[in-house]
């Protein structure tokens, strides 16, 4: 297995281009369902779970051709209505392909996603809502089995606004005759990303931006070119990497609105950011505060940036508290983080962070794709050369991240594994 070694202390400088958002490409590569029409998608990101998606879609019948930074896919034929445990298994996100099979076929044969190392992350919210627009499901050896004969024009609301759900939901009321309503719908932007994409096709999706999504079936989509959002939490991460190192760097091709709640809080810890249209700059700081902080629902402070945020508290000299309260078990980053050297305290779903002791390099290892980030700050901000295991997790969901890194001056490199 390939594993990263990362020398430090660093410092970083100059630029950095934000990739398209792998939790925004997502769910939009999974509404390419929905449509008999030619969709070319721009700036896909060049990311493991993308092209477990991409497969998808390509077992199930969509053809895909790629021309420079463009791909086209069409789903005039499908052949298939079953996503196969081989597949979900390496990506939950297979998941999204539920509703719009269902909307498309009305048949649809998924995989159920196992749990992750993050947490249990059951899909009831997904599946009674389906059967409240009138979907009958079976769970049967381990697949989602589901049949609609018709979906039915339904107010529903979500016990969570869980981000899977909602996407789901609204794909799959697409085509549905009259108007769907979703209550309690997430607000991340991942989610109005979609929303526009599915709009940019000719759906009728409105109060977007809002909790209360109102879906307006149509007969048919049209041909489209789209190109999803910036990554808000990579872009989250090279930001936490800059102000861990105290280095000055310009993050670009990112809405800064998107981590205002992000931005905040380490504007309220003592760094120095200042935002334009699509790029993020951050400056030197003087001496930074510690931070109290709960991870929460858009536009909370997001849980896929809490493990970035805990390793920053770790090079403060200040005491910080974290809670995490979306998932149950993400705090793997911490047994690695003490190896560095850091001071960090459990209880329950909250750390409890001395932060201020001087990290030292050791061999550490990946756990989950986000916990990863987290040890390349602190790898950055350690002394001596870390090396850095499973990195497979990182190619997950961060594209050309060494190359990245190496273009801001950091001593990175990546070791092949046998
Ligand atoms: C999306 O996951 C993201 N993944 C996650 O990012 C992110 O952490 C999460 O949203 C929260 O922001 C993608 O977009 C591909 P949820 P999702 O449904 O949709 C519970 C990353 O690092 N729940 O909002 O699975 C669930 O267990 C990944 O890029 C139910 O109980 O998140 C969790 O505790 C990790 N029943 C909470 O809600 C359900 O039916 C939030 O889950 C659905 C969810």
């Amino acid at each position: 297995m390939d594993k990263l070694l990362v020398s430090g202390p660093s410092k970083l400088a100059g630029k950095v281009s934000i990739s398209r958002a792998k939790n925004a490409y997502l769910p939009i590569l999974a509404a390419v369902i929905l449509s008999d029409k030619p969709i070319h998608l721009v700036n896909i990101p060049d990311l493991q779970d993308i092209k477990t998606m991409i497969k998808l879609l390509t077992m199930l019948g969509v053809d895909v051709s790629v021309n420079g930074n463009v791909t086209t896919f069409n789903a005039k034929n499908l052949k298939s209505h079953e996503a196969t445990y081989d597949l979900v298994k390496t990506m939950r996100a297979s998941i999204f392909v539920l509703g719009p099979l269902l909307a498309r076929l009305n048949k649809a044969k998924v995989s159920l996603p196992g749990g992750c190392a993050i947490g249990t992350r059951p899909i009831d919210i997904h599946l009674e809502n389906l059967e409240k627009m009138g979907a009958r499901i079976e769970l049967e050896a381990g697949y989602v089995e589901a049949h609609v004969d018709q979906f039915k024009p339904v107010h529903i609301t979500l016990s969570f606004p869980s981000v899977g759900a909602t996407e789901n939901l609204m794909m799959a009321a697409v085509f549905t005759k009259g108007e769907t309503i979703i209550e309690n719908a997430a607000l991340e932007p991942e989610i109005d990303d979609l929303a526009n994409f599915l709009n940019a096709m000719g759906a009728k999706v409105s109060g977007i931006g809002t909790s209360k999504l109102h879906v307006h079936g149509v007969d048919s989509l049209k041909e489209v070119t789209y190109e999803a959002i910036g990554d808000r939490i990579e872009a989250s991460t090279y930001l936490m990497a800059a102000i861990a190192t105290n280095s000055e760097i310009e993050i670009t091709d990112v809405n800064p609105e998107h981590l205002d709640f992000v931005i905040d809080t380490l504007k309220k810890m003592g760094a120095k950011i200042e935002t334009a249209d699509k790029t993020i700059k951050v400056f030197k700081h003087e001496k930074l505060k510690g931070c109290n902080i709960d991870t929460a629902p858009f536009p909370g402070f997001p849980t896929d940036a809490q493990a970035q945020l805990l390793a920053l508290c770790c090079v403060i000299d200040a005491g910080s508290i974290v809670t995490e309260n979306i998932f149950e078990n993400r705090f793997m980053h911490v047994p690695e983080l003490v190896r560095l050297g850091a001071d960090i305290k459990l209880k329950g779903n909250t750390a409890f962070i001395s932060g201020g002791r001087p990290l030292k390099s050791a061999p550490v290892m990946c756990t989950d794709l986000r916990a990863s980030a987290a040890l390349i700050i602190a790898a950055l901000a350690a002394t001596g050369e870390t090396e850095i295991q499973r990195i497979y997790h990182l190619d997950r969901g961060y594209e050309k991240l060494e190359q990245k890194l190496i273009g801001l001056g950091a001593n990175v490199r990546r070791v092949k594994g046998n």
